[in-house]
């Protein structure tokens, strides 16, 4: 069996606020495959954007992990000392920002900020550099890169800026990539061409990535494996046309059936009523149950394992035996 890219291990994780400590993550486990990419679907608050800090140690300090482990090439990347982990961030794994804009530094230029990002990590001369920056730009499919190497960020807009984002991510040719609700911020269009540079870049260089995203339609674009969260645990775990065609988890089937896709029209689900818990709620049982139609007795006593069959998980006692 081929190693896997990266390998996220019953990893439990809290914040330390004034109510006490509040589980976020709760057991989350997975194994993103080389060359593939898993979307990490879930509403808000449900820890996608916690579960992709977590990976590269960019928690705030109130964050605790409290057990598991993140793998890469044989490591614990939660046990790393911060230089290891250095050399990790960014030139082995990159992330993506849910805000584009925040994360560029608004007093340099474009080209500034590329550049130092190369030559922070490789030995190249300023000038080598900056033919990089402007290659990587026009790979990003931003015309006349020499020209816009010398503009600030403000001058961009929010679909350049992401372009922009993924070239600097892409710097340093990592092998997994993380990309935290890349396309939020813009309209439709721009989204799906994005979404499509993405890949497209995905595809030519091998790299396997982590997409997040609170949007099923946009995992479908995407994903080859999609793993749907819910107050911190993992719900279901398919190949992308499984899930969508055959979705077996309640949550995951609400989720599609408030999706307004044209095609389903027929057999439209109906959308989940209620809110996800909130953080720090004692669960007992199916976090999941108090808003489940098919929800069981023991649904609301015990907390469903993860049943696994032909590479498929899914968390629900109706799956038991199946
Ligand atoms: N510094 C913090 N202190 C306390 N709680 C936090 C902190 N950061 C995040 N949380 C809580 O952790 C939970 C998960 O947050 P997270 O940002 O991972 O959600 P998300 O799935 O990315 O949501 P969204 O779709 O809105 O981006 C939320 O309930 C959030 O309020
Ligand atoms: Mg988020």
């Amino acid at each position: 069996m081929t190693q896997a890219a990266l390998t996220v291990q019953d990893l439990h994780l809290s914040f330390l606020t004034d109510e006490g400590a509040l589980p976020v993550l709760r057991g989350l486990s997975y194994t993103l495959s080389p060359g593939k990419i898993l979307a990490v679907v879930g509403e808000s608050g449900s820890g996608k954007t916690v579960h992709a800090l977590s990976i590269l140690n960019l928690l705030p300090p109130n964050a605790r992990v409290d057990q598991g482990k993140i793998l890469y090439q044989g490591k614990n990347l939660l046990s790393m000392k911060s230089s290891a982990l250095r050399r990790v961030r960014g030139r082995k794994i990159a992330m993506i920002f849910q805000d584009p804009q925040a994360s560029l530094n608004p007093v340099l230029t474009v080209g500034e900020q590329l550049i130092e990002t190369l030559r922070a990590h490789k030995r190249i001369s300023k000038k080598t550099a900056r033919k990089q920056a402007a290659e990587l730009l026009t790979k990003v499919g931003i015309e006349e890169a020499e020209k816009r190497l010398e503009e600030y960020p403000f001058q961009f807009s929010g679909g350049m800026c992401q372009r922009v984002m993924i070239a600097m991510a892409l710097a340093l040719s990592p092998d997994v990539l993380i990309a935290d609700e890349p396309t939020t911020a813009l309209d439709v269009t721009i989204q799906a061409q994005i979404l499509r540079l993405i890949k497209e870049l995905q595809q030519q260089s091998g790299m396997a990535a982590i997409f997040i995203t609170h949007n099923l339609a946009v995992a479908a674009q995407v994903a080859d494996e999609v793993l749907v969260l819910y107050a911190g645990q993992c719900m279901e775990q398919a190949p992308a046309s499984r899930l969508f065609s055959h979705p077996l988890h309640p949550y995951t089937q609400g989720l599609l059936g408030s999706l307004a896709s044209v095609e389903r029209k027929e057999e439209r689900l109906p959308a989940i009523t209620g809110n996800p818990p909130r953080p720090g709620e004692i669960l007992t049982g199916c976090p999941f149950a108090p808003r489940c139609s098919h929800a069981l007795k023991k649904c609301f006593e015990t907390c469903p394992p993860l049943y696994e069959k032909d590479g498929c998980k899914v968390r629900c006692f109706l799956q038991e035996g199946k």
